[in-house]
């Protein structure tokens, strides 16, 4: 397997592009089977997860096409076009659906066209007990028949899907989607309430939109859904990855350094940012994203509290980087985890570089310590691992990171990325 190794203490200086989003380009991936014409989706980045979306929907039939490698090396935002002209199955195997969790969104978008879904119970991360109980309530209101056997779930709607009023006992993303992509072509009106809404599902309602779905209340709690007997193509440019951009200005933040971030949008991590200048982190707003900045400053971090939540609270995927920028803030901070069980894991591996941390519950209370020391470490999940690389940045020596096809799966290109801004950063290749 391969490793990442790092050599600490730098400060980072130079410009990073933020890819389009992962967690937008799944669930707009799966929509392409809600419509026999072409889905053209642009700023798709390049990432083990969508090669495993990529993998799941051709076996359902869907027709796919990469082109369009523009610029940057021909990094810069690939674009793919699918076209689900006839599902040709409606099984998810267990053997593509335990890679990644995300694989579930199929559900929703199959039962509304073909009737019919067959998909193993998700793996994913390793991050608590995440089940899917909320999909298949919001789809069994929808009017789906669901069993579960033999490790999957079996779902039908014979004669289609019907609108329903929905109120989610919890906010969860992947239901929002699941729900509202099978609203958009069940009979009549579907109203989500508390629905999540993080900007990955407006960019999602936005494209089903373009596709012909009537939508509203996007960007909402509540989103109102009048069901349309068949959709179309459309094409549709990914929103870009906050959580890439919330990480890379820790970077920043971590090392005293200085990075123009591009391509993203303050206005998707607004809260973040709050947060960030909290801790002594200059936030610029430019033309095309932002400039992160702590060169020059002799200051030390400042330590802030943090609690996770839904958005547009602070997202959980950022809150390992967040600890590790706090176990080098001097004094002390108490970050709470409420949106997922046992997400912690980096905790002992930070402790391994050095760092301060007792978990409480939910709370870990971090107290900053002078410096970190690299040491080797291993990667438990996707934004686990990539806050030990953030701490491995900071550290004095050398850290090694293990396990790192967690990174692979969330994180395009991360050491050619954080090599462009001066640190010294590695991978080894299995066997090298
Ligand atoms: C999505 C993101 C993930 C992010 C998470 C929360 C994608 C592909 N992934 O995951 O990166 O960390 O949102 O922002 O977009 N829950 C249930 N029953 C369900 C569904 C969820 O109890 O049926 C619980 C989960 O265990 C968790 C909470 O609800 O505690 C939120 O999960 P959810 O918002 O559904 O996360 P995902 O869509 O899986």
């Amino acid at each position: 397997m391969d490793q990442i190794r790092i050599l600490g203490g730098k400060p980072l200086s130079g410009t990073i592009r933020i890819s389009g989003a992962k967690n937008a380009a799944l669930p707009l991936m799966a929509a392409s089977l809600l419509t026999a014409e072409t889905i053209r989706l642009s700023n798709l980045p390049h990432l083990a997860d969508i090669s495993t979306m990529t993998d799941l929907l051709a076996q359902l039939g869907v027709e796919i096409r990469m082109d369009g490698l523009a610029g940057n090396g021909g990094h810069a935002g690939r674009v793919l076009s699918l076209r689900a002209g006839a599902i040709a199955g409606t099984t998810a195997p267990y053997d593509l659906v335990r890679t990644m969790r995300a694989s579930v969104l199929v559900l929703g978008p199959l039962l509304a066209r073909a009737g019919r879904a067959r998909v193993s119970l998700p793996g994913g991360c390793a991050i608590g007990n995440r089940p899917v109980d909320l999909h298949l309530w919001a789809l069994s209101e929808l009017g789906a028949e669901i069993e579960l056997a033999d490790g999957y779930i079996d779902a039908r709607a014979p004669k289609g899907l019907r609108g329903a009023d929905i109120v989610f006992p919890r906010v969860s993303v992947g239901a929002t989607e699941n729900a509202m992509m099978a609203a958009a072509l069940a009979e009549g009106e579907t109203v989500l309430a508390n629905a999540a809404r993080e900007p990955e599902i407006g960019d999602l309602a936005d494209c089903l939109v373009e596709m012909g779905a009537e939508i509203e209340g996007i960007g909402t709690g509540v989103l109102s859904i009048r069901g349309v007997e068949s959709l179309g193509g459309a094409e549709h440019a990914i929103v870009p990855d906050r959580i890439e951009t919330g990480t890379y200005a820790m970077a920043a933040a971590i090392t005293g350094g200085d990075i123009e971030l591009k391509d993203t949008r303050c206005d998707l991590l607004d809260g973040v940012l709050d947060k960030l200048r909290e801790t002594g982190l200059n936030i610029t707003p430019t033309d095309t994203g932002f400039r992160a900045s702590r060169a020059g400053d002799n200051r030390p971090l400042s330590a802030v509290d943090v609690e996770t939540a839904p958005f547009p609270g602070f997202p959980t995927d950022l809150q390992a980087q967040m600890m590790a920028l706090m176990s080098v803030a001097p004094g002390a901070s108490v970050i709470t985890e409420t949106v997922f069980e046992d997400r912690f894991m980096h905790v002992s591996e930070l402790a391994r570089m050095g760092a301060d941390i007792t978990v409480d519950g939910a709370s870990a209370r971090v107290l900053g310590v002078d410096k970190l020391i690299g040491a080797e470490v291993m990667a438990t999940d996707l934004r686990a691992s990539v806050s030990l690389v953030l701490a491995g940045l900071a550290a004095e020596g050398e850290t090694v990171i293990n396990r790192v096809y967690h990174l692979d799966r969330g994180y395009e290109r991360l050491e050619e990325k954080l090599s462009a801004c001066g640190a010294e950063i590695e991978r080894i290749k299995d066997g090298q």
